[in-house]
């Protein structure tokens, strides 16, 4: 699907631009039963409870988080026993993953934004579980994805309706314009996130991105957003593919590498 110009031009004016019904009921249905068997396959594996903890990035200090950049790897809530999400490779790794990222139109959306050479980096199923799902504080995705010039942007998909009550999105509209405050990067088998400005972002002009199953939500890299718990009795599983371009420089400090795979294209 090619955006029209308008929406082309309401993304680069809001930085965030939303698509209901890009992904069919039965396909996300389909991404959400096969990432239930991976949970529970993942689940298992409890040698490696790494809780995945956005708010004060205590992964940063673990090597199963820094090393899972070209793997398929299950991430924990602070529970200990309901996974958070599984990242990070899905897309290159796993078929169903695969055609989910490839095949559903994601690549006319990036070359109508602008992309010439669209690379995949990132997968992330988050689960966000009734209860348990934690919040993830307000960032900006280039803040962990850093290319220069700045290019990334997140393909996020609703796989259960997102509302204000089980974790939605927020976004700031035309955030994207502030420069970005912080950035996280690798230091040896550590992390550390280099703050630039500690001003707080204007969260007041925040506005909720409630979202039914199969809308596509675009975000600019420089985009703060934020999601609350998930205090409902409702699931509010979301797929995300974050994407650069293939010209941009890499930076070797960005906590993903991939030492066994080059990043892939669409196609
Ligand atoms: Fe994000």
């Amino acid at each position: 699907m090619q955006l029209t110009a308008s929406q082309v031009a309401e993304f680069e004016r809001n930085g965030y631009l939303v698509l209901p019904h890009f992904i069919s009921d039965s396909d996300c249905i389909a991404l959400r039963d096969h990432a239930a068997a991976l949970e529970d396959q993942l689940r298992s594996d409890l040698d490696h409870v790494t809780v995945f903890s956005a708010g004060d990035q205590a992964h940063g200090d673990d090597s199963w988080f820094l090393t899972s950049g070209d793997k398929t790897r299950g991430f924990f809530e602070d529970d200990g026993s309901s996974l958070n999400k599984i990242g990070h490779a899905m897309h290159d790794l796993d078929p169903v993953f695969n055609r989910f990222s490839r095949d559903l139109g994601f690549a006319e959306v990036a070359h109508s934004i602008g992309f010439d050479d669209p690379r995949l980096v990132q997968s992330m199923y988050i689960f966000k579980h009734p209860g348990v799902g934690g919040e993830v504080t307000w960032h900006t995705d280039h803040t962990f994805l850093w290319t220069q010039p700045r290019s990334v942007v997140g393909f996020w998909v609703a796989i259960d309706d997102a509302t204000v009550t089980n974790g939605c999105l927020w976004a700031i509209p035309g955030g994207h314009k502030i420069p970005v405050k912080s950035r996280f990067v690798r230091d040896g088998d550590s992390t550390v996130t280099h703050v630039f400005d500690d001003t707080p972002y204007p969260i007041e002009q925040a506005v909720s991105i409630e979202a039914k199953r199969g809308t596509l939500v675009l975000l600019d890299g420089a985009l703060p957003h934020w999601s609350d718990i998930n205090t409902s009795e409702h699931p509010r599983q979301a797929y995300t593919l974050h994407v650069v371009e293939g010209a941009a420089d890499w930076d070797e400090s960005n906590w993903l590498q991939r030492p066994t795979m080059e990043f892939q294209g669409f196609s």
